[in-house]
């Protein structure tokens, strides 16, 4: 299945808000996807503060998969983002492969969303609440269980670690069990200055995402691959496409400049015109 997206632009996980934040500085529906925060079954608060630095590098951050639950989450964020034409991607996050299926049962009864991203890794939430995927069958069970529970036609893109040594082979398992895509990469594990688990994201990131779509393409020839991680210039997207990614995704850039997306949007359809 193709993800059929209108431009190969889209907003990554837990950057963009709740897409209101950044519907003020372009159409959502513009974009070719908007990926929301990761959802769980329950609401969780997130870390404590300080949980955003910027460091020469990128941004580190901790914070630790806020977000309102699954019941709220469809009750006050998807409407608002359906209504609004945006393509959404919902990104789901569970302690136990039971949780990724009800995710996707709950998902699965509700019309109008254009897929599901698996959240395969979260390196600021190391305390045992998320399911560890870090082994190619677990990764693939996890993509099974929510295959299994979605409704045939609706894709799954499986988001997987920056891990360079181990990404092929957990792609190859993935889309064995089903993905219609996978998501290279997410932020890297790194650690807050006080030493809790954090996620690096942004610039130094981005040649690493690539050496990892590079070992994709090549293990898995045909397959769908989005790129994440380090995407800032319309010269960063043009890479990722010529690599054989089908998309990217924005996230850092975003918090530095919201109306990044909707530039490079721009950007690469005048190298189409
Ligand atoms: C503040 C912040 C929150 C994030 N939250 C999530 C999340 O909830 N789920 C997820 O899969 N990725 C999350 N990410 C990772 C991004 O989606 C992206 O994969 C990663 O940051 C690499 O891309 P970038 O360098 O363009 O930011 C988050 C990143 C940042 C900076």
């Amino acid at each position: 299945m193709t993800l059929a997206l209108t431009s190969p632009v889209m907003v990554a996980s837990g950057c963009g808000g709740t897409g209101r934040e950044l519907a003020a500085y372009g159409a959502l529906a513009d974009l070719g996807g908007f990926v929301t925060r990761s959802i769980t079954i329950a609401p969780r608060a997130g870390g404590p503060a300080p949980r955003i630095l910027e460091t020469p590098s990128g941004l580190v951050h901790a914070v630790g998969l806020q977000n309102p639950g699954i019941d709220q989450f469809l009750a006050l964020e998807l409407p608002w983002l359906l209504q609004e034409g945006a393509r959404v991607f919902v990104s789901v996050v569970g302690r136990s492969l039971g949780e990724y299926g009800e995710l996707a049962r709950r998902l699965g009864r509700t019309p109008g969303i254009a897929g599901v991203e698996v959240n395969l890794s979260a390196p600021d939430v190391e305390d045992g609440s998320v399911f560890d995927a870090r082994e190619p069958f677990h990764a693939a069970s996890v993509v099974a269980a929510v295959h299994r529970d979605l409704p045939r036609g609706t894709p799954v893109l499986a988001k997987l670690r920056t891990d360079v040594l181990r990404v092929a082979e957990v792609a190859r398992a993935v889309l064995d069990a089903g993905a219609d895509a996978v998501v290279v990469g997410n932020a890297l594990p790194a650690a807050m200055p006080d030493g809790r688990p954090a996620g690096l994201s942004g610039p130094a990131t981005g040649p690493l995402a690539l050496r990892c779509l590079t070992e994709v393409v090549a293990a898995a020839p045909g397959a769908t691959v989005v790129a994440s991680g380090g995407i800032a210039t319309v010269d960063d997207v043009r890479s990722a496409l010529r690599n054989g990614a089908t998309a990217v995704q924005v996230g850092t850039a975003l918090l530095h400049d919201p109306t990044t997306a909707h530039r490079l949007h721009a950007g690469i359809g005048e190298d189409e015109a």
